[in-house]
């Protein structure tokens, strides 16, 4: 009798800071190269530049999903990587790696509550205030659904 394991999907959610300012070509490469990476390990989620600032959901195999947040966690391009949310998951919010950039001048394709609400979201988790479960979930709802329509208007 063959045993098949089926490995649960972990999802972790982080903000962090990026060590310096980068340029278009920098980050094309650096999302780029994810969403390559990501593809072949199954991993989706989505990576949003807001300012200064990265939030990024992972989402996929444990022992991939965990392996790969070791190196990001030491990749020198940012810095104070705080987990906001760690745990095994029934159902993944993402169906693809998508990545967006959001500054105020691109409010064309973001509502103004849509980036005040992350920029919010950002503040409190650097300034170390505790950010409640729902409210996390609620916020990375509407992070997906704002990567998808900057996706749709690209
Ligand atoms: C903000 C940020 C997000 C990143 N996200 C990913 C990602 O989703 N997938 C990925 O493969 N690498 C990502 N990286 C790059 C990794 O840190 C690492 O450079 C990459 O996985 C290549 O590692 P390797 O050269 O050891 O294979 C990210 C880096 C930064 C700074």
């Amino acid at each position: 009798m063959q045993l098949i394991t089926v490995q649960p999907d972990l999802m972790i959610i982080y903000v962090s800071r990026a060590a310096f300012e980068m340029g278009a070509d920098e980050l094309k490469s650096l999302t780029d190269g994810s969403a390559r990476r990501n593809k072949e390990k199954n991993i989706t989620g989505g990576l949003i530049k807001v300012g200064n600032y990265f939030i990024q959901v992972l989402e996929g195999p444990e022992t991939l999903v965990k392996e790969l947040m070791n190196k990001i966690t030491t990749d020198p391009r940012h810095c104070e990587v705080r987990v906001l949310y760690k745990e095994t998951v029934q159902s993944r919010i993402f169906a693809e790696w998508i990545t967006g950039y959001l500054n105020l001048d691109e409010q064309y394709v973001v509502s103004l509550k849509d980036y005040r609400q992350l920029r919010e979201l950002v503040h409190k988790v650097m300034s170390m205030e505790t950010v409640g479960k729902d409210s996390i979930m609620g916020i990375i709802k509407g992070f997906s659904l704002l990567l998808q329509k900057h996706k749709a208007a690209a």
